[in-house]
């Protein structure tokens, strides 16, 4: 039989469905074959934080070393969270946070910091005059508000930039009819600026339904690689630019195995941000190329470690059974 593991990772998932979620997890399952030692148990609470409450509670009772936690919305799931936190749990927040002090790492993008870079773009971009739309996400949760914030702070600096409608997409496609009737109300918007590029996708087929073609610039968040996303957008002008956010999984677990490693940590892990448009698109895609060749590389490594083993395990079976006989 398998050895025990050596720890229990608790992974309260806001949502598995998505690219951008997928890509989390591909990364939390590439980091962690590295450490055969550790097993995740992920929970996914199907964006709902009355589920995502009893999740985390369910991991802890179930016994687990360390919660990772990308909460769905901030506040309700805060009691839980520090529930575990207080019975000494360490828990890392992964791009979301909760509304609390009480945890022990947080790691994701600065969520301010996209608000406001996509601002300045939208600044240079209009020219310092325009009529802009916003596309929220799910209300409630922290990357919303704090994406929201950033972007309405940096436009104080802005007179000849206006807001004139706010709709929210709860991350998907729900907008898409209020967003049509702000585009109707609003016939002089010349930008909208959308809290991820899915969102930003379906802003783009409204345009074009509206027959209002390019006349509408869309920045949206995430600029993941992968047919129909951010990078895709931006290379095919769908999009006039993405803000990079990345899904962190690698981070969150390699800061979890400090943490319980009770090695040094930073309680604020902030993964950086940039702008990607026309200018960088193909750099950046040329980057996630390479990466995914040399993960490639590494998968196969894997494989060709694990025959070797196996092979080597069962010739020394072989050669205890001679030295037995
Ligand atoms: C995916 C997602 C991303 C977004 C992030 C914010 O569920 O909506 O598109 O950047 O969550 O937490």
């Amino acid at each position: 039989p398998a050895p025990p593991p050596a720890y229990r990772i608790g992974f309260s998932q806001c949502s598995t469905t998505g690219p951008w979620r997928q890509a989390m997890l591909a990364g939390m399952k590439r980091e962690l074959s590295f450490h055969p030692e550790v097993r995740l148990r992920m929970l996914d609470a199907h964006d709902n934080s009355r589920v995502q409450q009893q999740q985390i509670r369910e991991l802890v009772r179930g016994g687990i070393d360390l919660l990772i936690v990308s909460p769905y919305e901030a506040g309700p799931v805060t009691p839980a969270v520090e529930e575990a936190y207080r019975r000494g749990i360490p828990v890392v927040l992964l791009d979301r946070r909760t509304a609390s002090g009480q945890y022990t790492a947080y790691v994701g993008g600065d969520n301010l910091e996209v608000g406001q870079t996509a601002a300045r773009y939208a600044a240079r971009l209009l020219n310092h005059r325009g009529t802009i739309i916003e596309i929220l996400g799910t209300p409630g949760s922290s990357a919303t508000s704090d994406r929201h914030r950033g972007f309405t702070q940096a436009l104080r600096a802005e007179p000849g930039l206006r807001v004139v409608g706010q709709v929210t997409g709860d991350w998907t496609a729900k907008a898409l009819p209020a967003l049509a009737q702000a585009l109707k109300a609003h016939p002089e918007a010349n930008l909208i600026f959308a809290h991820n590029d899915g969102m930003g996708r379906g802003a783009a087929q409204v345009c074009q339904q509206l027959g209002l073609g390019k006349k509408v610039k869309i920045i949206g968040v995430d600029g993941l690689p992968g047919k129909n996303e951010g990078l895709d957008l931006v290379q095919r002008g769908l999009l006039t630019a993405s803000v990079l956010y990345s899904p962190g999984g690698e981070d969150a677990i390699r800061t979890a195995l400090s943490i319980l490693h009770k090695q040094p940590y930073k309680h604020e892990n902030t993964l950086g941000t940039l702008v990607i448009d026309s200018t960088n698109v193909r750099t950046m895609q040329q980057q996630t190329d390479k990466v995914e060749t040399q993960q490639q590389d590494i998968e196969r490594q894997q494989g060709l470690l694990q025959r070797l083993q196996a092979t080597y395990a069962s010739q020394q079976v072989v050669l205890y059974g001679l030295l037995a006989t």
